[in-house]
């Protein structure tokens, strides 16, 4: 017996015990047709590198660069779902979960990042929304969780405005082919990251240190992202929903000293105000470009970028993990630099070296990221009064070390803690009138954290990475509780 099935035996025996208490239990219950379902990323969790036509994405030349990632791990063989997800998604569908959020790798379906499309690539992803949705799964896609292909990174990445055009054409070619069975379409996951860990901080593919990148690269993802939202439109029908998942934060000053809400106020511009002001009000914010103005001129805002940028949106995306503590850095001392991701040798903050993270007291994950879920509950309230969209929790989860005991158990406690407080405060939220649609959690297996490659283990299901096995955690029978009951258990 493996220790799947012993945990769907415990399930069920306490299924059992429990029905008759069943009515009386007092639940946290989400609105009607709140969707639940579980996060990846493809070069996290596919592998097959070079198999039916896919090329080199950023992230396979930054993994196979000695130095860039934890003990040296790879993408290549990651958690193997290229030939496994048939039976990834049948244990998501164990789970009773609804939804899948994954996300397609553009150098399987345009392999040279623009110009002819690979039909192999195509098909494995045609293959995975057949299978979701044969297990009674709704299928959610995002177009860029951060593998470009390397093919365009040699033409400038990012950096390059023709990048941007070249998306758009990706997103057409992928929609054209799932429109049948797709309709919810994310184009960028974290657009922050790409831009300031990609190419300010160091520490993501492609490992660039310039401010000035940085900031062209975000100009043109956001570009980018408005260009694929005209070109997802022109070929979805009408009821297809578009968004974007962004990664605002709660920014905090250390004290109530202008000093450091000025110093907040910056990091909030560039962490949040930067992306919602360009989607949503159609403008960078003043403040912003002014305080990056002797890192960049801007020059490559053009004429009718930004109103391409705010074409609206049906729904924003918005994955959630840690506030952050901001103080003014006045050059004594030690300048605290915790970004969330590793720090990099290079220019995450650009126009920001009077500024300093200070290190939050209290409880934190194996990532060294706090736990603070009323952070949650803050974020969606205060995007809720300043933007008042539709969202949706794309991501939530927590790495802790977990061992599988001898018995086949992966008893881990601590997400579930983290877990139930997450929930709570997304309820509150909703409570307090932000239209929240679903929940995301990260993730449903354990797969490559980036430059922290298989260390940090953030998955309801436990992989081993020698033998591909997967064992259910506790805490995915929590999470399956939860769905099934649409609500938490108080
Ligand atoms: C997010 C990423 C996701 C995963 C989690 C832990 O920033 O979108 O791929 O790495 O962090």
């Amino acid at each position: 017996m493996t220790s799947t099935e012993m945990t769907s035996a415990e399930q069920s025996t306490a299924g059992a015990k429990s029905s008759a208490a069943e009515a009386t239990i007092d639940r946290l219950t989400f609105p009607d047709g709140f969707r639940w379902g579980t996060a990846t990323a493809s070069y996290q969790i596919e592998g097959a590198p070079d198999e039916d036509g896919r090329t080199p994405s950023i992230w396979d030349t930054f993994s196979h660069t000695p130095g860039k990632v934890a003990d040296g791990d790879t993408g290549d063989v990651a958690v193997d779902h290229y030939h496994r997800f048939g039976d990834d998604i049948a244990m998501m569908a164990e789970l009773g979960l609804q939804a899948y959020r994954f996300s397609t790798a553009w150098p399987r379906i345009v392999p040279d990042g623009t110009g002819a499309p690979n039909r192999a690539g195509l098909d494995f992803y045609s293959r995975v929304a057949d299978r979701l949705l044969e297990a009674g799964m709704t299928p959610v896609v995002t177009l860029y969780h951060w593998d470009l292909p390397q093919a365009l990174q040699d033409k400038g990445g990012w950096t390059n405005r023709d990048t941007a055009q070249y998306f758009a054409e990706y997103a057409a070619i992928t929609a054209a082919a799932l429109a049948d069975r797709v309709s919810l379409w994310t184009t960028l996951n974290e657009p922050w990251c790409s831009a300031f860990l990609g190419y300010g901080a160091g520490v993501h593919a492609p490992g660039h240190t310039s401010g000035a990148e940085a900031l062209s690269a975000a100009h043109h993802l956001l570009l980018g992202h408005g260009l694929a939202n005209l070109a997802l439109r022109s070929v979805l029908p009408s009821t297809a929903q578009v968004s974007i998942t962004l990664n605002p934060a709660v920014v905090r000053p250390a004290t109530a000293s202008p000093a450091d809400a000025a110093a907040a106020h910056k990091v909030d511009g560039l962490q949040n105000r930067l992306w919602l002001g360009a989607l949503f009000r159609g403008s960078y914010p003043d403040d912003v470009r002014a305080f990056t103005a002797e890192v960049s001129d801007w020059s490559h805002v053009h004429d009718g970028d930004l109103e391409i940028i705010a074409t609206p949106i049906d729904t924003l995306g918005v994955n959630y993990y840690n506030p952050m503590v901001v103080a003014r850095y006045d050059g004594v001392g030690v300048r605290a630099r915790v970004d969330g991701h590793g720090d990099g040798a290079g220019e995450t903050w650009p126009g920001c070296e009077d500024v300093q993270f200070l290190e939050m007291s209290g409880p934190k994950t194996a990532m060294g990221w706090p736990i603070d879920a009323g952070g949650l509950e803050e974020l969606l309230i205060g995007l809720h009064r300043d933007y008042g969209m539709p969202m949706t929790v794309t991501e939530n989860g927590a790495a802790f070390a977990d061992t599988l005991d001898p018995d086949g158990r992966v008893r881990d406690v601590q997400r579930i803690a983290y877990l139930r407080g997450h929930l709570a405060a997304a309820h509150a939220a909703i409570s307090a009138g932000v239209d929240l649609r679903g929940y995301f959690l990260w993730s449903f297996m354990d797969n490559f954290e980036w430059s922290y490659g298989y260390a940090k283990r953030f998955g309801i299901t436990y992989v081993d990475f020698e033998t591909q096995q997967r064992t259910f955690k506790d805490s995915a029978a929590f999470y399956s509780d939860t769905v099934r009951h649409n609500g938490l258990a108080r």
